[in-house]
């Protein structure tokens, strides 16, 4: 069984279906319910296979195919961090927990030690791609795209530059000096995979608060220069967007009123328009708490969204409002936002999204600003955060018709999962998949095993992950 995102709304299953793949990861055809024997006759001679060169992967009962899932903003450098946050919120929090421990990554055989655990361990949650912040410390955010590159996860590669209001011991010492340090890293990853078939850089400034104008104007220049994408935060926190208006002053950005529609120049979107990185390649992540005038602005850019709903919920930033964001035409994707994301897990990330939506629909109803009906359609569907998950998500790294579904033309980075299905005697059998939570009972239609899965796996049902064809993860 084959499942994956239709539409924003639709899951699409392929039972008893195959999916060919070949040498290079691409799918090169789909075959719909057919028995093995009648698929091989059929399709080896068509597309010029001889048998015994074929690998076959075959599902077992309970088990099902999706596409793998992209991770659109997670901090590799905060890993060790999970689940550290204490009563923080995000401008404590920042000092307190993260900039000391990203600081200390600069140590080669720490930075080593931690990157190696998180991409080993998100490609165990299915994350076949992820658009990672590593540090500001260039040998060690090369390192971070080595270790990708090794391990076969697609990943979107972020030197952090961060010239201002940042603590002494971890900050930028010159605009020239970020973007030194940028190039630095831009060309070590051309240098170890040229065609950028699996790293990518990404340009990164951290957010507008510690970053000068000078600096996120001549990141977004190099940006354009090198179609590259770019990721940042914004308005996460009120704290932080009250930061950036005290910081950004209309003489500082030099932004007019009609940039941001009419609304207000002093806007956080509008000072990332002023400095020229709001574009179609830009991931923004969090977007809690954005104006209607942003929200117009960042979806005439064609900026999109990484929503990060544990993050949001465990620092109490707030809970975005993603129907709203949808119906404006913005891009939607999921970010685990490690560490302050408490989890690596997409999967994770898309149940808090379910919740968090449901959150806001309870809110906007409690406060009367929306009637029942209305409150009701802010509610997210299972459907919609799996396509979030995948579809979404290649949208937001640019990898839209590359990645994310099983179409032929794209490519073999997908998750095979598996539920425990339980016997007569009411044990379920390791080789039928059941080591992990879900317990399926058989009865269950399609739609229902993958809801479950959503509420109640993690990365025991991850059995097997591939990117672009090649095995990255086997559950042992
Ligand atoms: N804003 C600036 N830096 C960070 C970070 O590391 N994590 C989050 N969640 N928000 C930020
Ligand atoms: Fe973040």
């Amino acid at each position: 069984t084959f499942v994956h995102s239709e539409s924003l709304t639709e899951l699409e299953f392929l039972y008893d279906g195959a999916v060919f793949v070949n040498e290079s990861g691409t799918i090169v055809a789909i075959q719909g319910p057919c028995e093995e024997a009648k698929v091989k006759e059929m399709m080896f001679p068509r597309l010029g296979w001889a048998e015994a060169d074929v690998d076959i992967v075959r599902a077992k009962d309970g088990e099902f195919f999706f596409p793998g899932f992209i991770d659109t903003h997670i901090h590799a450098s905060q890993y060790p961090n999970a689940g550290i946050f204490g009563q923080s919120t995000l401008l404590d929090w920042l000092n307190t927990y993260t900039f000391p421990l990203e600081a200390s990554l600069a140590d080669p055989a720490k930075a080593r030690r931690v990157y190696s655990r998180v991409v080993r361990r998100t490609l165990a949650h299915g994350t076949t791609c992820a658009a990672y912040y590593a540090t500001i410390d260039a040998a060690s955010t090369n390192l971070l795209a080595d270790l990708c590159l090794a391990a076969g996860q697609r990943a979107l590669i972020g030197r952090v530059c961060m010239d201002q209001l940042s603590p002494d011991y971890y900050r930028d010492a010159s605009p020239e000096a970020a973007m030194a340090a940028t190039r630095q890293t831009i060309e070590h990853i051309r240098a170890v995979d040229p065609q950028m078939e699996i790293v990518r850089p990404i340009i990164t400034p951290r957010f507008a608060p510690a970053c000068s104008m000078d600096l996120m104007r001549q990141l977004a220049e190099l940006a354009n220069e090198q179609n590259l994408p770019i990721q940042t935060h914004i308005s996460e926190n009120v704290n932080e967007i009250a930061l950036v208006k005290s910081l950004f002053p209309p003489s500082v950005t030099g932004a007019t009123p009609t940039d941001d529609n009419g609304q207000d120049p002093t806007s956080y979107a509008s000072v990332y328009d002023a400095a020229g990185l709001l574009n179609d390649r830009t991931i923004l992540a969090h977007a809690v708490h954005l104006t209607e005038g942003e929200a117009r602005l960042v979806a005439r850019r064609g900026a999109k969204v990484s929503h990060c709903p544990c993050s949001n919920s465990a620092l109490g930033s707030g809970a975005a409002r993603v129907r709203w964001l949808l119906d404006r035409g913005i891009v939607c994707s999921l970010g685990s936002d490690v560490s302050g994301g408490y989890s690596p897990s997409v999967l994770e990330a898309a149940r808090a999204a379910v919740l968090v939506s449901r959150h806001v629909a309870q809110g906007a109803a409690a406060a009367g600003q929306a009637a029942e009906e209305e409150a009701d359609r802010q509610k997210l569907s299972v459907e919609e955060v799996l396509y979030l998950a995948t579809r979404g998500g290649a949208e937001a790294v640019g990898l839209a018709g590359k990645v994310g579904g099983f179409e032929v033309g794209m490519e073999w980075d997908a998750q095979l999962i598996g539920l425990g299905v339980v016997g007569e005697d009411g044990e379920v059998e390791e080789q039928d998949g059941g080591d992990g939570n879900v317990d399926v009972f058989g009865w269950e239609s399609w739609p229902d095993r993958v809801a479950k899965w959503v509420y109640t796996g993690d990365d025991r049902n991850t059995k097997r992950v591939w990117v672009k064809g090649r095995l990255v993860h086997e559950r042992k």
